[in-house]
């Protein structure tokens, strides 16, 4: 008889296993928490509960204002956290391996090869005593033996890549002498020699100007897309991630507010956060004086709100949000962690 059954993929009758993500799952991150020993020895939960997916050659745009935790999570993901902070809880897996687990000099392995990052200020990650073509060839040795001959090869082809131009000549200069998006352009040519399968981009264009802004993120979008790269595209700033993202996360306080594909959360914002952010997407179209800015600031580390850490800035706050937990709403890949969107989806 038992033959004739169909194949039962769960016989024990439990619930089945959370859906791992497919072989096309790069990172998942989940449940990160990151704590941070404070100035008065109190130890804080600044990153608290985070998860994501992304696939390969993805872009994740990761969005909140500044403090709220963004660039804590990128460096959980590149084991460069403080020396104030540690990995709490949760899992980073990365190709299916738990980085959380690895050691400091399996850590600098992955970062030399699998995972790069750029940061915001390029004039701090660049060495002005050196020149641009030491820098890189110091960053092509730490994923491989390579000649001299072939660092200034590879260095200068990588360099016409990101669009500058005498990259021979700009090899044997200093950062100084380069401009702020020039700058920029070599940070993310050093970032992309070990063809990283991912990019975490932190504040990138935040020194730039719009115009540059727009032509360092379309360099990165062509790029990216060329080499197959999954890209964390880290802002305070949602215009940034309009063109660049696949999905989009946004923190508030530490925690995830908002999570989903990018065009469902752009054309269906459900968390008041995020409303509130996309109303300050500067618009061309409309007078400045019009933009929403969110009143009030965000909570600092020791004195988060209990229940909703958004409720004493939320327009739509009741008094149970002071309370409890924001209960997770889902549909579907999208999933917002607010009372009200979820009293308003069941009404
Ligand atoms: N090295 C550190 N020492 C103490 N507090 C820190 C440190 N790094 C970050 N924080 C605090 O942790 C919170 C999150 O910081 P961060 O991840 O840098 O935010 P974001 O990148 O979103 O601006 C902020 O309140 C910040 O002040
Ligand atoms: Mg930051």
């Amino acid at each position: 008889m038992s033959e004739t059954l169909p194949e039962v993929r769960n016989p024990t009758g439990d619930t089945p296993p959370e859906v791992r993500g497919t072989s096309e799952t790069l990172l998942e991150v989940r449940n990160l928490t990151v704590k941070l020993k404070l100035d008065n020895s109190q130890d804080v939960a600044a990153v608290d509960g985070v998860s994501f997916t992304l696939n390969r050659g993805e872009t994740l745009g990761v969005v909140g204002e500044s403090g709220c935790g963004k660039t804590l999570t990128a460096s959980a993901i590149i084991g460069l956290l403080p020396h104030t902070g540690r990995v709490a809880g949760g899992e980073i897996l990365f190709e299916g391996e738990d980085l959380t687990k690895k050691s400091p000099r399996q850590m600098r392995e992955i970062r030399g090869r699998e995972i790069s990052m750029i940061f915001q200020d390029p004039m701090s990650s660049l060495n002005p005593v050196y020149r641009i073509e030491t820098q890189m060839r110091e960053a092509l040795r730490a994923h491989g033996k390579v000649s001299a001959k072939e660092a200034r090869e590879l260095s200068a082809e990588m360099l016409r890549k990101v669009g500058i131009p005498l990259p021979e000549t700009r090899l044997r200069e200093y950062p100084y002498q380069l401009s702020g998006g020039q700058r920029q352009r070599v940070m993310i040519a050093m970032s992309l020699l070990s063809k990283p399968s991912l990019l975490i981009a932190d504040e990138p264009t935040s020194s730039l100007d719009v115009t540059i802004q727009a032509q360092i993120l379309e360099l990165l979008r062509t790029l990216q897309r060329e080499m197959n790269a999954a890209c964390i595209l880290i802002t305070h700033d949602m215009g940034v991630v309009t063109e660049n993202a696949d999905k989009i996360l946004v923190m508030y306080a530490g925690r995830v507010a908002e999570y989903g594909p990018a065009e469902e959360i752009f054309s269906r914002p459900m968390h008041p956060y995020t409303q509130r952010l996309l109303g300050s997407i500067p618009r061309l179209d409309v007078d400045s004086d019009y933009l929403t800015t969110i009143e009030g600031a965000a909570p600092s580390l020791d004195r988060m709100p209990t229940g909703c850490r958004f409720y004493p800035r939320c327009p739509l706050h009741s008094g149970v949000c002071h309370e409890q937990e924001p209960p997770a709403l889902r549909i579907g890949e999208h999933v917002v962690f607010c009372r009200r969107a979820a009293d308003g989806e069941s009404s």
